[in-house]
């Protein structure tokens, strides 16, 4: 049961695709209240971000810095026992009670447990436990503008929710389990993205890859050490001076052969795509969308300027369909020169500087200047500086062209990065009809997860956010984002060798499984580490669960569902399964429990039901016991990974191969835990078509009760019972 209220006049956003009528009666529920609503927030000009016309230069500039003001505010009793599960990509638990967060896409460069908002703005969650008449229900707050969760923040029996000012759709869903709201919240939000089969595969990147020499290296050291490699990424010193859709020659002399040489050792490359396009005489993009009227403004109708790693740049009106339409068909280049896969970046739009204050400061400098810079100047001078990114009064200044009127980015900030993925995804639908692409985003919002996947940013090489990149999965998962994965190793600060083995030892699992660093940390290739036994066999591990995942993904995809859960979502009835928040289902048959912790030879576990443990240090050389449910202490070795099978569960496994194209996905292993019969249903294709369906790709492996193997569908499969 979902029931849609629309208040005032939003702003279409196409996060939902199913046509549900709106109530038509006022706003009451058993779920949640309305405190307070003012009717000027929601009135459809003026109120909501619309430049009104006709208002004279000093009008527009207050116009401009006026802060907005929350429109609505919702509130609900939480139950001592209450959770609250989603809000998509966000810092701290699986359960959400005890925090704020706030739906605004920002450029954190550190996750630490204070902040409230990443880059996403994923406002779907799930209350388990109201303390109303009804104790569970779903909810999403379709809005451009800023939200606030206080989930138990302010007052630990109370969620409340602060609107900002504009108009907004708000769906309250009714389901009889966790993960059935979840399925019918995923069925009107259309279907997620799905990446070519090779996308499932180990990427190896690094912020400072310089030329293609660099990137040759990498792939010799993969290549010789025999560790599985299926993409190098290339981040921003493969453009000519930062600038989207070109390719240093120098660097890089004849692009397109290089990637032809690439394709030739099974390497895709996949290139970054910033948001920002650099000011620049002569360069088309820029030059195009000066011309077009393609750029975002500001207050005065002129081009906005920011700074981002160009330097000066404009950024395309995202907003805009036609300008989405010609950014879009930029991508072409790099499409015609064999590229198969983006990362679009910087899309929050992050901002380090609006060029008007940068000039504030300079100006600051020079008065200073006859002082010889005092302490008192130096410190001021430091705080400006230090303030410059991404201000909100900046932001506020830029004007976005929305169906000929204008609009004030604050009201439509959370749908920057959408629209920029949005545009490369729709290219593709046109550029590439056939075959799929690889797409993923830092700044998302739900919607966007039919076009692309995300990373999670520009996490740090700490042992915490291991743990962090476990429980995002799960709630992204909720909101539609299924391509998905952290920078393994950790991006910012110095990693070890044994956190990268055991990020890896999760990162094995996770769609998206990319190592990633910034430049001037310490190097976190395989290579640079002294076991290479060890990496070779994890990352081959991955290899060889390639039919597993890659079928576990596809029916979570085509079904709507999700393919990491939280053990509160299969074991509902289990409080200790609530409780639980490092272990995660990943499909149907089996459930992780990574080690997050150095030094750690082995972790406590908490089992809701009997499962057969397979201890793994590779793909063909593993133990396995069977555990009774309850808690237990499990050895995990620095070199072994965790997967507990559930009974009358079947999870088929190849050979490990070097690359994704190289993987046997019809002579099958089966781990197992056999009581009376196994059935699992995979579901495989030729992994890059569009036009996936469950129908003509599922064939059904059946284990029955005396160790026979049967096989009924479509794949020709030879399938053998693991032997331990
Ligand atoms: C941003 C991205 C990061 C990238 C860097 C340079 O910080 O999040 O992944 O390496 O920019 O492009």
């Amino acid at each position: 049961m979902i029931r849609k209220y629309v208040f005032g006049d939003p702003i279409e956003t196409d996060a939902v695709t199913a046509r549900i009528p709106a109530e038509t009666k006022e706003f009451t529920e058993d779920h949640i209240r309305l405190v307070k609503d003012t009717e000027k927030a929601f009135a459809p000009a003026g109120g909501m971000g619309w430049i009104p016309e006709g208002l004279d230069a000093a009008a527009v500039a207050a116009f401009a810095q006026r802060e907005a003001s929350p429109a609505a505010v919702f509130t609900c009793e939480l139950a001592d026992d209450g959770r609250i599960y989603g809000l998509g990509e966000n810092i701290r638990g699986i359960n959400k009670r005890g925090w704020i967060y706030e739906s605004n896409c920002s450029d954190v460069p550190n996750h630490t447990e204070e902040k409230r908002s990443l880059y996403g703005a994923h406002n779907f969650l799930i209350v388990d436990g109201a303390a109303t008449p009804a104790r569970r229900f779903g909810l999403f707050l379709d809005a451009s503008q800023k939200v606030t969760f206080d989930c138990g923040y302010t007052d630990r029996r109370r969620l409340t929710i602060t609107v900002g000012e504009g108009g907004f759709t708000l769906y309250i869903l009714e389901g009889d389990s966790l993960s059935g709201i979840v399925r019918e919240f995923r069925s009107i939000i259309g279907r997620s993205y799905i990446p070519p089969k090779w996308a499932f595969g180990y990427g190896q990147s690094r912020w400072g890859y310089k030329c293609a020499d660099d990137v040759r290296e990498v792939v010799r050291e993969h290549r010789e050490n025999g560790v599985p490699l299926d993409s190098v990424y290339l981040d921003i010193d493969y453009m000519e001076r930062y600038k989207d859709f070109t390719v240093n020659e120098e660097r890089f002399p004849d692009f397109p052969a290089f990637v032809k040489e690439m394709k030739e050792q099974h390497i895709h490359l996949v290139p970054i795509i910033d948001a920002g396009v650099k000011i620049e005489d002569g360069y088309p993009v820029y030059e195009e969308g000066v011309k077009n009227g393609y750029f975002c403004k500001n207050e005065d109708g002129d081009n906005f300027v920011g700074g981002v790693w160009p330097g000066r740049v404009h950024f395309p009106d995202m907003l805009n369909p036609e300008a989405r339409k010609w950014f879009g068909g930029w991508y072409k280049v790099l499409l015609d020169a064999g590229i198969d896969g983006f990362w679009n970046d910087m899309n929050e739009p992050a901002l380090f500087y609006a060029e008007k204050h940068l000039e504030e400061i300079a100006g600051e400098i020079r008065k200073f200047e006859k002082d010889k810079l005092n302490i008192g100047q130096v410190l001021t001078l430091q705080a400006q500086f230090m303030n410059l990114a991404a201000r909100p009064e900046d932001y506020r200044t830029i004007r976005h062209n929305c169906g000929g009127k204008m609009i004030r980015h604050d009201y439509v900030h959370n749908l920057y990065g959408y629209n920029m993925t949005r545009a490369a995804g729709e290219a593709f639908a046109r550029l590439s009809p056939e075959k799929r692409i690889l797409l993923f985003s830092r700044a998302s919002y739900i919607g966007m997860h039919r076009y692309g996947g995300i990373w999670m940013g520009d996490n740090q090489s700490w042992w915490s956010h291991i743990l962090m990149n476990l429980q995002m999965l799960p709630s992204l998962n909720m909101c539609g984002f299924l391509y998905t994965g952290a920078d393994l190793g950790g991006f910012g600060s110095d990693t070890t060798e044994d956190m990268m083995l055991r990020w890896l030892e999760l990162g094995i699992f996770t769609p998206l499984m990319r190592n990633h660093s910034a430049i001037g940390t310490r190097r976190q290739e395989f290579y640079q580490f002294g076991d290479k036994e060890s990496f070779r066999r994890i990352i081959g591990l991955r290899y060889a669960l390639l039919p597993y995942l890659y079928s576990e993904f596809m029916k979570a995809a085509l079904g709507g569902d999700m393919m990491f859960m939280p053990p509160a979502f299969v074991w509902p009835e289990d409080e200790m399964a609530a409780q639980v928040e490092d272990q995660l289902m990943v499909g149907e048959s089996i459930m992780i429990a990574p080690v997050y912790r150095q030094n750690a030879e082995g972790r406590y576990v908490y089992l809701p039901e009997t499962m057969k443990l397979y201890r793994m240090r590779g793909a063909d050389d593993m133990d396995a016991e069977i555990l009774p449910a309850g808690h237990h202490y499990v050895r995990a070795a620095l070199n072994e990974v965790l997967i507990f099978v559930r009974a009358d569960h079947l999870v088929p496994m190849a050979a490990p191969a070097e690359y994704v194209d190289g993987v046997d996905m019809t002579k099958l292993t089966l781990l197992h835990f056999l009581k009376k019969e196994a059935v699992y249903e995979m579901y495989d294709d030729d992994g890059e078509s569009r036009g996936e369906t469950l129908e003509g790709h599922l064939t059904e492996i059946r284990l029955t009760g005396d160790g026979a193997v049967r096989v009924n569908g479509p794949a020709l499969l030879s399938c053998e019972m693991m032997s331990v």
